[in-house]
């Protein structure tokens, strides 16, 4: 029951403070979309899969990125996630055929062998940081399908430490309600600036040797340098680097969280696990999976998507009004944020049934067919889904297959963290796991 309008504002504040995971979910059930009173800013949230539709699609023109999204661009540069209007068209046509279904089948192989390798260096009875280890296994492979295997390591391990310090700025939402913030040289803007340094000399020195050498390694970095636009122009050197910068950013965290709720769903579901492990005996026997085998891979998918609907790493999706308009009925002003949330659309009992509970078979029967566009959206939808979107899901298949083929790895139920809503759903202290060799 929504409060009286004059108690929101602390209502709303402390109960987002303090059971974040329910006020969320919640919102499905106030309205289709409602302002959410509160002391500072008082957004719009759009709950119904319909009006999602209009804002991201329909009337995907009467919107930009909200502004927590654009103080983003601070941190990240001007890249396809956070650019907007004429600019943003023009990058994303340049950067979309990197992203075609058949150049992706070409990094299927660099997924699984990394997945491999990682695979051989666990130990029977190892206790370790899963999510720690999934980020590290999605950073090499954004790695080497980006900059091809031309990186070396030593680049590479300055890349992964300076993004832990670009990541933690990321999400540090003090910044977006205070934005002055980012020019008081406090230590933690210092060590910021230090590491967008040490990695914007990283990607300037991999972007000159590949334009020194000329070489197509059929990496995303050579479809970029080759993208012309209409009028034959190309990407500039700056925008190759916000570029390449913003596939790091948004292509590894996201996918390493997708895995690391698998793998605590998994342990949470003995009868899910069962039924993922069978699949895999039966399609792969003793081998690593293959491109080829992925079709076949039905369960693994189910569990892939079925995992996202109750932890999608991207669990809200923010737009800001550029004129005064109506949505559902409701008047909403130019400049109102709005807020989709992934976090409550997933859980609609209306095209979940037991919303709550992880059961991959639902998405038999073509499910994904049967429900609207953005009762599940964990890609978000329109002109702005995803780019990353089949990489993603080809990822998450194959390397689930993969390192659950040799391991289990185990999340007892003391050991299950609570999400944290950052600007990704982390898990709050990162995910103890023991290894169970099967
Ligand atoms: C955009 C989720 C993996 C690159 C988005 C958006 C979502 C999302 C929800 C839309 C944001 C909005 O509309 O405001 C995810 C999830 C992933 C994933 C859940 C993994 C499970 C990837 C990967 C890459 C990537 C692997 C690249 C290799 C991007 C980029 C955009 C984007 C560049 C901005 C696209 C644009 O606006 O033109 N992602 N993503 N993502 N994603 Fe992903």
């Amino acid at each position: 029951i929504p409060l009286p309008r004059r108690l929101q504002g602390p209502g709303n504040m402390l109960h987002l403070a303090f059971r974040p995971e329910q006020f969320i979910a919640r919102q499905t059930a106030v309205a289709p979309i409602h302002q959410v009173v509160m002391p500072w800013f008082s957004p719009y949230l759009v709950s119904d899969p319909e009006l999602i539709d209009e804002v991201l699609v329909g009337r995907s023109k009467l919107f930009i990125k909200d502004r927590f999204t654009r103080e983003l661009s601070l941190v990240t540069g001007n890249g396809l996630l956070v650019s907007d209007g004429d600019f943003w068209r023009r990058q994303r046509r340049l950067a979309q055929p990197a992203f075609h279904r058949e150049r992706i089948a070409a990094y299927g192989a660099v997924m699984v062998e990394h997945a491999e390798r990682l695979a051989s260096t666990w130990r029977e009875g190892q206790v370790l940081d899963i999510h720690a280890a999934m980020m590290r296994l999605t950073l090499d492979i954004v790695a080497d399908t980006l900059f091809s295997t031309g990186v070396d390591r030593a680049i590479a391990d300055t890349i992964g430490g300076a993004l832990d310090v670009i990541m933690e700025r990321f999400s540090d939402y003090t910044y977006a309600f205070l934005p002055w913030l980012a020019r008081v040289p406090l230590p933690k803007n210092r060590r910021f600036h230090e590491a967008r340094g040490r990695i914007d000399g990283a990607i300037r020195g991999i972007i000159a040797a590949r334009r020194a050498s000329g070489r197509d390694e059929g990496d995303l970095l050579s479809m970029l340098l080759r993208a012309r636009d209409d009028e034959g122009g190309q990407m500039t050197d700056e925008q190759l680097r916000d570029e390449a910068f913003i596939l790091f950013v948004a292509g590894h965290e996201t996918t390493a969280l997708a895995l690391s709720w698998t793998w605590m769903l998994l342990s949470q579901h003995p009868a899910a696990w069962d039924k993922l492990r069978a699949e895999l005996d039966h399609v792969l026997g003793d081998r690593a999976p293959t491109l080829a085998d992925v079709p076949a891979l039905r369960y693994t998918d189910w569990v892939a998507h079925e995992s996202m609907r109750l932890y999608p790493p991207a669990w809200s999706i923010g737009r800001e009004a550029l004129e005064d308009l109506e949505l559902g009925g409701v008047a909403v002003p130019r400049g109102a944020q709005l807020w989709m949330f992934q976090w409550a659309a997933h859980r609609d009992p209306r095209y979940f049934p037991r919303p709550d509970s992880f059961e991959p078979e639902r998405w038999d029967a073509d499910l994904a067919r049967r429900i609207p566009r953005f009762a599940y959206f964990p890609f978000g939808g329109g002109p702005r889904l995803c780019i990353g979107n089949n990489f993603a899901m080809l990822e998450l298949v194959l390397v689930l297959a993969t390192l659950a083929r040799r391991w289990r790895p185990f999340v007892r139920a003391a050991d299950r963290p609570r999400p944290q809503f950052s600007i990704t759903l982390r898990p709050a202290g990162g995910m103890r796991a023991t290894l169970q060799r099967r």
